[in-house]
């Protein structure tokens, strides 16, 4: 795979901590294919952000690899993108140990997500949970990168990627590309079919909160049905529909239209028959791409070869930065 310099650089990766849902999907992996054509692209599978908290090591590995079928099955192609576990480019852990040491306490500790994962951890909090935003700007400064496409929810670790790039090009000198977010016009976020005020979360007790990218099409159709929505009728986009516009949200984003668009083709419409229409999308979209990660799933030399490759391209551009970040920092140089 040739680099071409002249293409800016786009990382993002996605936890293998679970089953994903549409929203990934639809926030994140979508865009993903869609701008692997205009950018140099890494795209991640972050299996060091998914043990801050306690994995089945079995069930992990299963994932790690089941993730990477999906990256491609969604339409990443092998030759376009570098495609790797994190876990395999030590650069990530590095940095992040350089990056740690100039991090602080309280702006740690007020990232939302660290707030709403310690509370459901009660007493023993995992320092690594704390830490995990730090582990992300590593990943991301590694590459230079300068677009960060995500799902609006990573938008306060972004932030923090961005304080922590400054911070040390202000202290040590200019190291870093101090990376901007991409988030998508529309899926951005997501909302729990159950809890339209939530996010949908593959992590979410109730399975009907969500569709995963496994589930066939007769169980998406289940899902959009139980699928709450607001008092009154009319399908209108509003905040005070937050059930009703989060499916005009799921419909606009699989067919590429916008909420006004939506509200113009279901005009009289009832929610039962949206509804449909919507699972109906939702599920054109999943059943292709179940066949393929299926497919992907048996050729394993097949998928080693591509984090195998991808790992050895990603670990030559992260060791030059952490390098670099080492020697900024007083560490005894080595050559380049
Ligand atoms: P995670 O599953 O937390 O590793 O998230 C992977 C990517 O999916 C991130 O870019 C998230 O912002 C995005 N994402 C996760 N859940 C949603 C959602 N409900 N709506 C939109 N994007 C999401
Ligand atoms: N923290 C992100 C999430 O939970 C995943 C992630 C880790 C990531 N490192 C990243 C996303 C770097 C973008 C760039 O969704």
């Amino acid at each position: 795979m040739q680099i071409q310099e002249t293409k800016k650089t786009i990382f993002s990766g996605i936890q293998p901590s679970g089953i994903l849902t549409i929203g990934n999907y639809l926030g994140a992996l979508r865009n993903w294919v869609q701008l692997q054509e205009e950018y140099n692209t890494y795209y991640c599978i972050v299996d060091m952000h998914a043990i801050t908290v306690r994995q089945d090591p079995s069930v992990l590995k299963k994932r790690c690899l089941e993730l990477l079928a999906l990256y491609i099955a969604c339409g990443l192609d092998p030759e376009k993108n570098t495609m790797y576990f994190q876990s395999h480019v030590s650069a990530h852990a590095e940095l992040g140990w350089l990056l740690n040491c100039n991090a602080y306490m309280g702006e740690l500790s007020r990232m939302t997500q660290f707030k709403d994962k310690s509370a459901k951890q009660g007493n023993n909090i995992g320092a690594g949970l704390l830490t995990y935003p730090v582990l992300m700007a590593a990943d991301i400064l590694l590459f230079n990168t300068d677009l960060v496409p995500i799902g609006s929810d990573q938008k306060q670790h972004l932030e923090l990627a961005r304080d922590l790039a400054e911070r040390f090009n202000n202290v040590y000198g200019q190291t870093f590309t101090v990376p901007e977010p991409y988030i998508g016009k529309s899926g951005a976020r997501i909302m729990s079919l159950q809890e339209p005020n939530k996010k949908m979360s593959k992590s979410d007790e109730n399975v009907n909160a969500f569709i995963s990218m496994v589930d066939p099409a007769d169980v998406v159709m289940k899902k959009m049905k139980r699928a709450v929505t607001d008092s009154g009728s009319g399908i209108i986009y509003s905040p005070d529909k937050p059930g009703i516009s989060n499916l005009i949200d799921i419909y606009a984003s699989c067919k590429g239209v916008t909420p006004k668009e939506v509200e113009k083709e279901f005009e009289g419409a009832g929610y039962g028959t949206f509804k449909e229409a919507v699972g109906t999308a939702v599920a054109e979209i999943l059943t292709p791409i179940q066949q393929k990660q299926k497919e992907l799933l048996s050729d394993k030399a097949y998928l080693e070869k591509i984090f195998t490759e991808g790992a050895d391209k990603a670990r030559y551009t992260a060791n030059r930065t952490l390098w670099k970040a080492q020697k900024r920092m007083g560490l005894a140089p080595r050559k380049l």
